[in-house]
């Protein structure tokens, strides 16, 4: 599977990944066809309402990879590996093992540790690597790769994450230029989050694509339903049957 995702860069079809945390969002995101679902550590932000990603624990990753592989048994899963849960080979590689026994196909790492990724796809377990910014450890969430050392410091990082073994490169938060440039040095498939049009595919949180929240977010998202107002809506109408004694009617209730 992992090889497949090669070809599409050789036919030119974009990629499709979505997050996904529980079993029924997993379920749905199958039904839909999207390539990779990404358990990704903005859990932290979006499923407990931290600011941060750094509370998630391997513990949470385990379930939340757990319960989207019981909601999306035929879909290519990547989870990611929480913060400071990496820093070392023989800590990399145990859990990443971990993370592959609760279910998923692949890890995901932010950053350029040197050895890290090298290390886990030598125990076998494929790693998509994450360039740009990095939440774990981002003390401010703007664009990167402004200046021409970072930009050189990206790039390089890429071609090492590659060399080690890396399948994939989320790029996050650069501009289009440089992720076309990065996209087009590796010879893996790039995705992009607020990174423009040149990558191979494209990663959104599934909270920030159903517009969960009644407040838009990143420039980068593109809100393809309003479900905050769907669903507050919906609740209010509930509240009004029950408490006028509209709900439950004869035709809802048992002989
Ligand atoms: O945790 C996550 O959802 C991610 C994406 C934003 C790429 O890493």
């Amino acid at each position: 599977m992992k090889q497949e995702f090669r070809k599409y860069r050789e036919t030119g079809k974009r990629l499709t990944m979505l997050t996904a945390y529980d079993a029924g969002m997993a379920a749905l995101l199958e039904q839909a066809g999207v390539d990779i679902i990404l358990v990704g550590d903005s859990l932290g932000n979006v499923f407990q309402g931290a600011d941060t990603t750094r509370v998630v624990t391997m513990e949470q990753m385990e379930y939340h990879i757990r319960a989207v592989r019981a909601g999306a048994p035929h879909t290519f899963i990547i989870g990611d590996m929480p913060y400071r849960t990496y820093e070392t080979a023989d800590e990399a590689v145990a859990n990443a093992r971990r993370l592959r026994t609760a279910g998923c196909d692949a890890v995901k790492l932010e950053g350029y540790i040197k050895g890290i990724v090298k290390a886990v796809t030598d125990a076998g377990i494929p790693v998509c690597a994450h360039i740009g910014l990095l939440p774990q450890t981002a003390e401010t969430f703007t664009v990167r790769g402004k200046e021409e050392d970072e930009k050189i410091r990206f790039q390089a990082e890429a071609e090492e994450l590659q060399r080690e073994g890396a399948f994939m490169t989320v790029i996050e938060c650069t501009s289009s230029a440089l992720a076309k440039d990065i996209s087009e040095t590796l010879s893996v498939p790039t995705i992009g989050i607020g990174a423009g049009n040149a990558c191979d595919g494209q990663v959104l949180v599934i909270n920030d694509l159903l517009g969960m929240k009644e407040k838009k977010g990143a420039k980068f998202v593109r809100r393809y339903a309003e479900l905050h107002s769907v669903i507050t809506n919906a609740v209010r109408s509930y509240i009004g049957d029950v408490r006028s004694g509209n709900y439950p009617s004869e035709a809802e209730s048992y002989r």
